[in-house]
């Protein structure tokens, strides 16, 4: 048999999402809650060397084309850029991304760059320091708009803009949120939340839908889909234009693009490609499977390369096939909210 993160439904993971931390300095509602989680002790998380070496495992024996670092808040680790120069030495030619808050980005950008980072993501729900704050539960919108610039002065464009969109909070903002993006040429994308907050307050009612999104985007753009092949993507992605009052046609110039991540009500476990190291070293076939596999402990008994590569294809082997939540949400029989946050679980 040919190695590689195949699974039962015939799919290959070949993008690595890697958690670097399980600590943020934000407590975005749909993630975390008010008082924090308690935090992994400093021994239970991947070292610089450990993640590394399943790195390498990864690319080198199990078919890994693309990296991204992911946390909790990747920033708040004090040898992000160590990490990043060690996985760039190794790999020249590897993609290397990170979904970042963008908190202290704006000091770090250029040092990430250097490193030999890619690219980078940015979540970004709102542009009104009031909801921002509210939404995170912090104060800090204009650290992050600094954050975002650096990053693309830096050269770690095309910067992307995560916006998770809440019913009555930032959902009337959507469009003002693709006027910025597009003005600024980076790639906005509105998710759809998902049943991962800490609070388990998640409703089916509360959701913003994709159909909403673009229902609510009408209102001052006209959209059109991307010719460019998806390729396994979670964003559907549309040409942007202004839309004429009259018609609501397209008119004027291309503006630039925006991405839709339905996980929801448009899934695409069916093309996902995903794998996932939490930060203690545990493999996650999915963001939603029930069981988890500790690659971390292992490697920390003295197995070699050969039996770790082993333990995550095993893991990989029984990925679900869908998270089963679809158009009847959380009443769907065979769904089950996972115990742990987006931010414990790696985003
Ligand atoms: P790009 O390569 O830049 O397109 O990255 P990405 O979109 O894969 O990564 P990013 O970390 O920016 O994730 C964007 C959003 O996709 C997240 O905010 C999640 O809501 C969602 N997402 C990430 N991973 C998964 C997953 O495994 N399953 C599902 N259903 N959604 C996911
Ligand atoms: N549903 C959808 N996306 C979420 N994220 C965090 N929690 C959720 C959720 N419940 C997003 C963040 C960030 C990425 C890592 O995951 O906005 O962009
Ligand atoms: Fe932190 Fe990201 Fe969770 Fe917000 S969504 S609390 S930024 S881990």
């Amino acid at each position: 048999t040919p190695l590689g993160l195949f699974d039962r439904y015939g799919r290959r993971a070949t993008d690595m999402r890697l958690s670097l931390t399980d600590k943020c300095n934000l407590r975005c509602t749909y993630c975390m809650p008010a008082e924090g989680l308690e935090w992994l002790s400093k021994q239970a998380v991947m070292t610089a060397a450990e993640i590394v070496r399943l790195v390498r495992i990864g690319v080198e024996q199990l078919g890994v084309r693309e990296l991204r670092l992911t946390g909790g808040e990747p920033l708040v680790r004090a040898d992000l850029v160590d990490i990043i120069s060690a996985l760039r030495k190794a790999h020249p030619e590897l993609p290397i991304s990170m979904t970042t808050n963008g908190v202290g980005l704006d000091k770090k950008a250029a040092a990430l760059k250097d490193a030999g980072l890619t690219r980078i993501n940015v979540s970004l729900d709102s542009l009104h320091e009031e909801t921002f704050t509210k939404l995170t539960r912090r104060p800090f919108l204009d650290r992050v708009l600094a954050g975002v610039d650096a990053a693309w002065a830096a050269g770690l464009g095309p910067v992307k803009i995560n916006a998770v969109l809440m019913r009555g909070i930032n959902d009337a903002e959507s469009p003002d949120l693709l006027a910025w993006a597009v003005d600024r040429g980076y790639e906005l994308r509105f998710i759809e939340q998902m049943p991962l907050d800490a609070d388990h307050g998640w409703t089916r009612r509360d959701m913003i839908t994709a159909a909403e999104i673009r229902e609510l985007l009408s209102r001052d753009f006209a959209l059109t889909p991307d010719p460019r092949e998806r390729d396994g993507a979670p964003a559907e992605r549309f040409e942007v234009r202004r839309r004429d009052p009259a018609s609501a046609d397209a008119t004027g110039p291309l503006l630039g693009t925006v991405g839709i991540i339905a996980s929801v009500t448009e899934p695409f476990c069916s093309d996902c490609r995903r794998t996932r190291i939490t930060a203690e070293g545990k493999i996650m076939s999915c963001l939603f499977s029930r069981e988890e596999f500790d690659l971390l402990g292992l490697l920390r008994s003295g197995a070699d390369d050969e039996e770790l590569a082993q333990r995550w294809q095993d893991a990989m082997w029984i990925k679900p096939k869908a998270h089963g939540m679809d158009h009847t949400g959380l009443g769907a029989p065979d769904f089950v909210q996972p115990d742990r946050s987006m931010s414990a679980i790696g985003g």
